[in-house]
């Protein structure tokens, strides 16, 4: 039986594609159930869609900052698709201790910095501020703790003399695409070894 995946996206779903496409195999441990967004503008729910995956829509504003009356909606909808693993990817709300519990250990996140690095937000300005000469992405199991959480797989890229967030980002990404797509076979075959890729 394969593993049912559950795909929770913020924005353009780069990411979410690209696990998308690695699933198709029909070798592959793991299938997509769902891809969730909390934006209904969140351009990679056109994307799912013309892939052939289910989607909804969580829209966190009418909540109002009410995040435990946000996650039972978001619960509630993960509960239909019954997922095994569930990967956040690009999704940028920050989830309860509660939530997480919920889930940890069938959770990942992928996050564009060399964990234990640059936790939280302008991870690619913050490695250029400090002269790192090299950066990168990490997947890890969620747990309560924001960008916490034992590493799945690191991918590292060279920060280029005149790089700027933006062109940083961009090489960052193309590791990204090649990693969550890996760490995701793996974790769904029950294997936990982390991926390095360089
Ligand atoms: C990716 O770079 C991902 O690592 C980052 O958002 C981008 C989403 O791109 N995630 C975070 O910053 C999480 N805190 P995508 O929507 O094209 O996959």
């Amino acid at each position: 039986m394969k593993k049912r995946v559950a795909i929770l996206i913020s924005g353009g779903g780069s990411n979410m594609v690209r696990l998308v496409e690695d699933m198709a195999d029909p070798d592959h441990p793991a299938e997509p159930v769902l891809v969730l967004a909390n934006d209904p503008a969140a351009g990679g729910l056109e994307k799912a869609r013309a892939l052939g995956v289910p989607t909804a829509v969580v829209d966190h504003r009418p909540f109002r900052g009410d995040r435990a009356a946000f996650e039972a909606a978001l619960q509630a909808e993960l509960e239909k698709a019954r997922p095994d693993i569930i990967c956040l990817a690009g999704f940028m709300r920050v989830l309860t201790e509660g939530f997480v519990r919920k889930w940890q250990g069938r959770m990942l996140n992928i996050h564009p910095s060399l964990l234990p690095k640059y936790r939280g937000l302008h991870t690619h300005a913050r490695a250029l501020q400090a002269g790192d000469v090299e950066h990168g992405c990490t997947v890890h199991e969620v747990t309560p703790e924001l960008d916490d959480g034992p590493i799945l797989g690191q991918a590292r890229v060279p920060v280029k003399p005149g790089d700027t967030p933006e062109t940083l980002a961009a090489r960052v990404l193309r590791q990204e695409h090649r990693l969550y797509p890996a760490v995701l076979r793996r974790f769904a075959a029950g294997d936990r070894t982390p991926v390095m890729l360089d």
